[in-house]
Order: C-alpha cells, then structure tokens, then sequence
C-alpha cells in the first residue's frame, strides 16, 4: 500500500510538474542532437579509411545508385552505402511520403521526382530536383529516368540472389501462405498465375526490381532477354 501511494505521489508531483512547467520535449532539438551523436560516432571509427592496398591509387565513387532487390540481404548493403553518404554529406533521393523512403512499383509511372523526393541537399534554394549523389531506397529500376535526377556518371549496382531461396525467403517473410485456403506451398505454385497478381511478392521479385514491368511478367522472350 506504501509502495503505491508513493508512486501515486511521485507521478501527481511530476503531472504537476510538466502542467505547470509546459515540458513537453523539444522534438527539433532531440533529432538535432541525436544526428550529431550519429555523426559524431561514425567519425571516431576512421569513416575515410585508407584503400584497401595502399600502393594502388584508389579513389571512392562517390555518386552511386543501388538498385535495391527484394529478400536478397539489400537491406545491409543498403546500411553500408547510406553511411558511407551520410558522413560524405550527400545527397540522397529519398520518397517524401515514405518514413523510409521508398517508392512503389505503382508510383513510380506517376510520379516525378520533383512529387516524389525531398530537394538535393545541395541545392534547396533553386530546387531543380538533379543531381543527387546517392539512391539506395527501393525504386524500380529504370536508367533514362535515374539518370535524368541522378549526378552525370552514377555508377549502377545492384545485389542478385539465386532465385529459388530468394522466393523461399519472400514466402517465410510476406507470409505468402495466407494467399492459399489450405496455407499450402504446393497450392501456391501449383496455381501462381491467379495469386500473383494480388501479391506481387509471390513471384521472383527481382525481374520487377530491376525494370521489368508488371505487364511484361508473362513474356517469356521479353523475360529471357535484355529489357
Ligand atoms: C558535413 O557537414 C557538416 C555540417 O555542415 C560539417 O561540419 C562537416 O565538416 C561536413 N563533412 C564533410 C565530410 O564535408
Ligand atoms: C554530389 O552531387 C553534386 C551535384 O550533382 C555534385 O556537384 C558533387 O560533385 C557530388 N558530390 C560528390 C562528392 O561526388
């Protein structure tokens, strides 16, 4: 009973306390000091470390697009790249409407990048929506349009995983066994063409990943070439 009435007390004294006082955090300057500490850590771990063979004159690209892959380890390549921006100062694009950044198969063909991402860092006054240095949020693949936001001579990587464990990984984490009445595996493959098209995420994602169209999945010969 003590116990209690002394928790009730101290939490009457700090309700006073935040009423009377208006302590309500300081949101800014919370986010400000948390990229700071960010930043700040990152620095005392040697963020520009000498190339691997020092005899071999080696200079950093620094303006690269990472075509992120589903279920294919992307994520940690992606935290390695954005770090490697981060303390260069660069400029990513990165989706407004998105907490992490993303664009959509089904945005992507409607919107520009000046609807889709916040203003290169480097250029807030004119906005012109070019020139960012870094891409690594999911975004379908598609060169003529990166290039025409992306710095002149981006370099393009991707990450590729054998396509059989990466539908194995997709179904475990989308949880593909819902698509199916009976939860089955088999019932899925057996019938992929009527439950793809309600889950994208049931077929080999990677093709849509890197460009191809949600209308081209079906053709074998557009598939099997370069598209
Ligand atoms: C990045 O920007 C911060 C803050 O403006 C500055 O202190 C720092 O020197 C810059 N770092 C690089 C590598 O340009
Ligand atoms: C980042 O992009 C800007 C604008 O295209 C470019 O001027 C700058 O050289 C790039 N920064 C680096 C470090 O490559």
């Amino acid at each position: 009973n003590r116990v209690a009435m002394a928790f009730l007390a101290v939490v009457l004294i700090y309700a006073v306390f935040a009423v009377t006082h208006n302590r309500l955090p300081n949101y800014e300057l919370l986010s400000s000091q948390l990229i700071q500490t960010r930043r700040n850590k990152e620095l005392r771990r040697d963020p520009f470390p000498a190339p691997f063979d020092a005899d071999t004159p080696c200079t950093p690209t620094t303006n690269v697009f990472f075509v992120k892959t589903h279920k294919t380890g992307s994520t940690t390549l992606q935290s390695i790249v954005n770090r490697f921006g981060f303390i260069r100062n660069l400029s990513f694009a990165f989706r407004r409407q998105d907490p992490r950044g993303h664009v959509t198969f089904k945005d992507f063909s409607k919107a520009s990048p000046r609807e889709m991402f916040f203003p290169p860092i480097h250029d807030r006054i004119t906005c012109t929506f070019r020139g960012y240095n870094i891409s690594t949020v999911h975004i379908a693949y598609n060169r003529q349009i990166a290039n025409s936001y992306m710095t002149e001579g981006t370099k393009y990587i991707s990450l590729l995983r054998e396509p059989v464990s990466q539908w194995l990984s997709a179904y475990q984490f989308f949880k593909l066994d819902k698509l199916t009445r009976d939860h089955s595996m088999e019932t899925l493959l057996d019938k992929k063409n009527d439950y793809w098209r309600s889950n994208l995420y049931s077929r080999n994602l990677q093709s849509l990943d890197l460009g191809l169209r949600v209308n081209q999945f079906e053709d074998m010969a557009l598939s099997n070439n370069d598209f």
